[in-house]
């Protein structure tokens, strides 16, 4: 009597199984270092190609009333050129961003955030910082006042409040509405809700904001 032959159609052994399990196990079984050969191999991806970047380009600007003559490339902001190229390191750093008033100076008499503008947008505008505020040895009303109220803590902040503080002021004198303002169309009465409103833009981690509003009130209540 003959022998059955094997049926390799059981679905527990079929040829196509055995040999996909066959190349299965010779794929686990490469080195690492056989990896790396076929790696190596592999045409290499191309390098990123460089970020063109812009010349450095002749820029006058007036800070404190000096001309300073500067070679910036186009995205150099304004704080940079202050504190990296000019070597004035009061405004201050803090998000780079726009969202902490640290960096804040006057440009033409209104606050802006130094962070957020390019410098080589502000040739012939009056530039004042925080080093242009007090007249010589003698300290601006407003600067004298966060001494007396004690309206700091680290400091780090105070740049860019007493800048910013000093155009509030400005625009509180001047009539300036704002969103806290009851009837736009009448010169805001000076009160502690309109001062936080106006300086809601300068954060100041150590919470001194009692003081700060103590301070800028005083100033306010008087004439210029
Ligand atoms: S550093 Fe400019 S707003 Fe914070
Ligand atoms: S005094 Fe420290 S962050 Fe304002």
């Amino acid at each position: 009597m003959s022998a059955t032959p094997p049926d390799d159609s059981s679905p527990s052994l079929t040829r196509r199984g055995f040999l996909q399990s066959a190349l299965a196990a010779a794929a686990a079984t490469k080195t690492p270092a056989a990896l790396a050969e076929a790696a190596a191999q592999a045409p290499a991806a191309a390098p990123p190609a460089p970020i063109p970047r812009a010349p450095a380009q002749a820029v006058r600007l007036n800070i404190n009333g000096k001309d300073h003559q500067l070679q910036l490339e186009p995205r150099v902001t304004l704080l940079d050129a202050l504190r990296e190229y000019i070597g004035m390191t009061g405004a201050k750093k803090g998000c780079d961003r726009g969202q902490c008033g640290a960096c804040t100076v006057l440009v033409n008499g209104r606050r802006i955030n130094s962070c957020l503008t390019l410098a080589v947008m502000h040739e012939g505008d009056a530039i004042t910082t925080i080093e242009g505020i007090a007249q010589g040895d003698n300290l601006s009303a407003l600067q004298a006042a966060f001494i007396e109220h004690d309206a700091f803590q680290c400091g780090y902040c105070t740049p860019g409040q007493i800048c910013s503080a000093t155009a509030c002021i400005s625009e509180l004198r001047a009539g300036t509405a704002s969103a806290v303002s009851a009837n736009v169309a009448k010169a805001p009465a000076l009160s502690d809700d309109e001062i936080r409103e106006r300086m809601s833009g300068n954060i100041c981690r150590c919470g001194a904001y009692p003081n700060i509003v103590i301070a800028i009130r005083q100033v306010a209540s008087k004439p210029a």
